[in-house]
């Protein structure tokens, strides 16, 4: 018999029909691919990892309440408001700004005019970018704020994070790129208290484009979560990390040789070859020989977590583990300045008193705590707060956007900028390091930082143990999580 079996001619249409499935499915799976990563992926205008500029000046940018005073040792600060007027002054092309809170004009609160002036004023400049050809993006978690409805009206690219969906926390990154050359990352937020009532500390690096190009791709990551409910699982090449703990940036900083990376959380946020925030913390404190000074909001390793639909809260151990070994096996010298204010957590005072148990008998084992506060304020419990978050030790820095609190670390968004010292800079003058130094130096000096566990004025203790008290019945299970 000639010819083909009929069984032949449908088995190759099979074929044939497997085949174009096949095609069809690897074409939809690219154009997903292609989609996911090219439409996204925005021009890094030719600056590139090779030719980036790594010769920088970077400057500490404080806002101190008026009516706090602290002695400044002759050493100038510069105020926040002038660290990001000058950026914006720079600005030519681009200006990336991520910030949890956007509230520059106090709509709500009856304030002396000189408070409000300097949000006012900043809002003010942000809209006029645009008049000068300067495009301004904002990434912000999911807000009803009126001052983003205004800017992303008339003048700004606006890209909404639904942290919800995400990973049940906040953005609480703040940090700004201009022109991908100048940085500022610090405690500060677009918050008309951040220009005036509260006491914040950041860094602006300029003339730095192979770290802006580095926070740019952590902006793209944000930029790129717009309106998604789900992390993708496949990212264009645009934002892998450039640097990290193990391949840092090797820079001048303002004429001195050094070496700085970038850090994200949560985990979910860090794109390939990022570096976590607990593990340049883990590095910073792991590496420090004679001191750590570390000056947060909160200290507390506690997290929260959901376990079956129930809220469950667990110790949290990394930070706390680190800074044990520290101070115990190898004497680094050790000092936690922390707020005491409105949300101080209640057991914050029983963490502390742990840690400061541990130099009990030892020699060579220092480790101090204390709790800085201002006067009660009725109006707004925010202000005359210390809202900054890093830590300096005898040769490198960590400067993040958490407090250091465990869930913060686990569901919220911030970047971490650690910057370290090469050996031997020691006799050319004043580094960044010996300025932020001296900040912590004067805040843990004043009148402010006070030995809380120690006193013994009874009365003191007696209204911190009410206090406390009422904090345990008023205070909403999940307040301490929330954002400011
Ligand atoms: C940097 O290098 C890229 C590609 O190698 C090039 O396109 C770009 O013009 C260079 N930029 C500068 C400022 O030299
Ligand atoms: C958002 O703000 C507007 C007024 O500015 C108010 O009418 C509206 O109810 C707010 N929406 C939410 C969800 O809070
Ligand atoms: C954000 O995510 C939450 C949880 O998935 C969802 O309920 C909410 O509608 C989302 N909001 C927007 C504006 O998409
Ligand atoms: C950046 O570098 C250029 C060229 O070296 C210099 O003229 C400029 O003043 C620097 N900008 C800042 C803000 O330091
Ligand atoms: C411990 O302290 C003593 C006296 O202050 C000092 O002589 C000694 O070198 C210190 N040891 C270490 C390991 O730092």
């Amino acid at each position: 018999m000639a010819g083909p079996t009929p069984q032949e001619p449908v088995k190759t249409q099979q074929k044939c029909i497997a085949m174009l499935a096949l095609f069809c499915c690897s074409a939809v799976l690219m154009v997903l691919i292609f989609s996911s990563v090219d439409i996204w992926g925005d021009s890094e205008d030719g600056i590139t990892e090779e030719n980036c500029s790594r010769d920088c000046r970077i400057v500490v940018v404080e806002n101190i309440p008026d009516d706090l005073s602290l002695r400044m040792d002759g050493r100038h600060h510069i105020p926040l408001s002038v660290g990001l007027h000058t950026l914006l002054e720079q600005a030519k092309l681009s200006v990336e700004v991520v910030s949890s809170v956007w509230d520059l004009n106090a709509w709500d609160v009856e304030l002396a005019p000189s408070t409000a002036a300097q949000g006012q004023l900043l809002f003010q400049r942000l809209l006029r970018l645009k008049s000068r050809g300067v495009k301004l993006k904002i990434a912000s978690s999911l807000t009803n704020s009126s001052e983003l409805k205004a800017l992303a009206a008339d003048s700004a690219q606006v890209h909404f994070v639904n942290m919800t969906a995400l990973t049940k926390g906040g953005l609480h990154s703040s940090f700004w790129i201009v022109d991908r050359t100048h940085i500022y990352i610090g405690s500060a937020e677009m918050d008309w208290r951040s220009l005036s009532k509260r006491k914040e500390l950041g860094v602006v690096v300029y003339n730095c484009s192979c770290l802006a190009l580095d926070l740019h791709r952590v902006f793209s990551f944000y930029w790129q979560l717009h309106d998604k409910d789900y992390i993708p699982s496949i990212w264009s090449k645009r934002v892998t990390a450039l640097y990290g703990k193990h391949e840092a940036l090797e820079l001048q900083l303002n004429a001195t040789p050094a070496t700085a990376y970038l850090s994200t959380s949560p985990e979910l946020f860090c794109s390939k070859d990022r570096t976590r925030d607990l593990d340049a913390i883990y590095q910073v404190i792991q590496s420090a020989k004679t001191f750590i000074f570390i000056s947060v909001t909160d200290y507390l390793p506690l997290v929260k977590r959901s376990f079956r639909g129930t809220s469950v809260t667990r110790y949290w151990s990394p930070i706390d583990e680190l800074i044990r070994e520290a101070v115990v096996l190898r004497g680094v010298k050790v000092r936690l300045l922390i707020s005491f204010w409105k949300k101080t957590h209640p057991l914050t005072f029983n963490f502390v008193t742990s840690l400061k148990s541990l130099c009990m008998q030892l020699h060579n084992c220092s480790l101090e705590v204390r709790f800085f506060s201002h006067k009660e304020q009725k109006e707004d419990f925010q202000l005359g707060l210390n809202h900054n978050k890093y830590m300096v030790t005898d040769n490198a820095v960590y400067l993040g956007n958490h407090d250091w609190v465990g869930s913060d670390f686990a569901i919220n968004a911030g970047v971490g900028l650690v910057v370290r010292m090469k050996d031997g800079t020691k006799d050319r003058g004043a580094t960044i390091l010996e300025h932020i130094k001296a900040s912590f130096e004067r805040d843990w000096r004043s009148r402010y930082a006070k030995n809380l566990q120690k006193s013994k004025d009874q009365q003191g203790k007696y209204r911190l143990l009410q206090w406390s008290k009422n904090h345990w019945e008023t205070k909403e299970e999940n307040e301490w999580n929330n954002p400011l």
